[in-house]
């Protein structure tokens, strides 16, 4: 018998190796109790949550709350059915009012995650002779999306509008063409200049997905994403979002304006071929998702504090993943795996916990400690998180 656990060795080998130097496992931490979106009791210590999508702070929303409860409470724990046979109640359909009501278009379809949306989406529109081009930073959701449509698939490198074009132009005349971008790309943070890449795309026959899953709720006068902060929100077929992260709770959705959409409901196999999201999740998402439509002062709160880590980082000697802040993610660089799983242990002892992101997650198999900012951490937390990266950094020769 071959042992089909055989080609995980040199990760079981490498895990091995980090944890036998006394490290805490970066990907075992478990957060004993949630205070608030931006502080958790981790190891019986008070740790400031500087890892979490929770970029607009939904989750502890009263309003939010009230409407999960009541949900439960009138709807029951779960549907136990797919969205086309038994798992369709009034709360799915109000949440998809609400994502109509959000990006002013006219469909709006919930799965029952974010990556089942871009599994759903991308397959089924692009399958076997469609060619998809994308980025080469693209999300695991969105590749493995193209893996189950079997369409060809044509990376470029990542944000390179030229690469993009010449790709575009050598796809046989007449074939089918789906152009994958992201509005923030979620390793680096940096936003994609989608302003150019979907006048590129549209130029050459192609239609065009955006996956908005970091910016929804933050970037965009209404909290769009980064089509409607470039103004090219209406040349975009499909937007792919998540629950997951601003709205603070989980679930995906994929918005459009095609007169044509509906049909997906029936065809698209990751829709269909699973149970709908719990009376609760989509209750709390809709709710969340009215309120994000009139969070502009949250949203310029957030943007201070994107300013104010990534000035007092750079400050303080990190290399960070963009020249300036472009979204609520900033990436801070790590020499190595090592130093990275040293850093990140190093910050959760002073009380503040980052994601630590490796490769094959991670591009040009970088090490990274990806913080992500949320609209509720106050001015004085920017501070003290400043002040942990300045002791952590230093206790690991990270800085000196
Ligand atoms: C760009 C992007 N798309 C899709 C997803 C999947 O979202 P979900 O957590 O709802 O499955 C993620 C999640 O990390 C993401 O970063």
């Amino acid at each position: 018998m071959t042992d089909l656990f055989s080609k995980f060795d040199p990760l079981i080998q490498q895990r091995e190796t980090l944890l036998s130097t006394g490290l805490t496992d970066p990907f075992n931490l478990v957060m004993e109790r949630v205070e608030s979106p931006t502080v958790a009791i981790c190891n019986g210590k008070r740790t400031i949550l500087l890892g979490t999508y929770n970029y607009m702070g939904m989750t502890f929303d009263p309003d939010v709350v009230a409407a999960g409860k009541k949900a439960l409470d009138e709807f029951g724990s779960g549907t136990t059915g797919s969205r086309v046979l038994n798992g369709t109640y009034g709360g799915h359909k109000a949440c998809e009012q609400a994502l109509k009501d959000f990006y002013a278009m006219d469909h709006a379809m919930v799965f029952s995650t974010g990556y089942q949306a871009n599994l759903g989406i991308i397959s089924t529109m692009a399958g076997k002779d469609d060619y998809i081009v994308l980025d080469i930073d693209s999300h695991a959701s969105i590749y493995d999306g193209c893996a189950l449509g079997n369409a060809q698939i044509v990376p470029f490198r990542h944000n390179d509008i030229e690469a993009m074009e010449k790709r575009l132009k050598r796809i046989p005349e007449g074939a089918g063409k789906l152009v994958v971008l992201e509005g923030v790309y979620s390793m680096m943070g940096d936003v994609a200049p989608l302003d150019r890449m979907v006048k590129v795309a549209k130029a050459n026959g192609a239609m065009v997905l955006v996956d908005e899953a970091h910016s929804m709720g933050f970037i965009g006068e209404h909290g769009r994403g980064v089509a409607e902060a470039q103004g090219v929100i209406d040349e975009v077929d499909f937007i792919i979002g998540t629950f997951s992260k601003s709205v603070g709770t989980v679930g995906g959705f994929c918005v459009s304006n095609h007169p044509k959409f509906e049909i997906l409901r029936l065809v698209c196999r990751p829709y269909v071929f699973t149970a709908s999201l719990p009376p609760s999740v989509v209750a709390t998402a809709a709710t969340s998702i009215r309120k994000l439509m009139d969070s502009a002062d949250k949203r310029a709160h957030l943007w201070e504090n994107s300013k104010r880590l990534h000035a007092g980082l750079r400050q303080l000697g990190f290399t960070l993943g963009t020249e300036e802040p472009q979204s609520a993610i900033i990436a801070v660089i790590m020499p190595d795996l090592e130093k990275g799983a040293a850093m990140w242990e190093a910050l959760l002892n002073e009380g503040l916990y980052v994601n630590l992101a490796r490769p094959p997650a991670t591009p040009a198999n970088m090490t990274l400690l990806r913080c992500s900012l949320c609209a509720l951490h106050t001015e004085e937390q920017v501070g003290e998180i400043l002040g942990m990266f300045a002791a952590a950094g230093r206790a690991t020769g990270c800085i000196s």
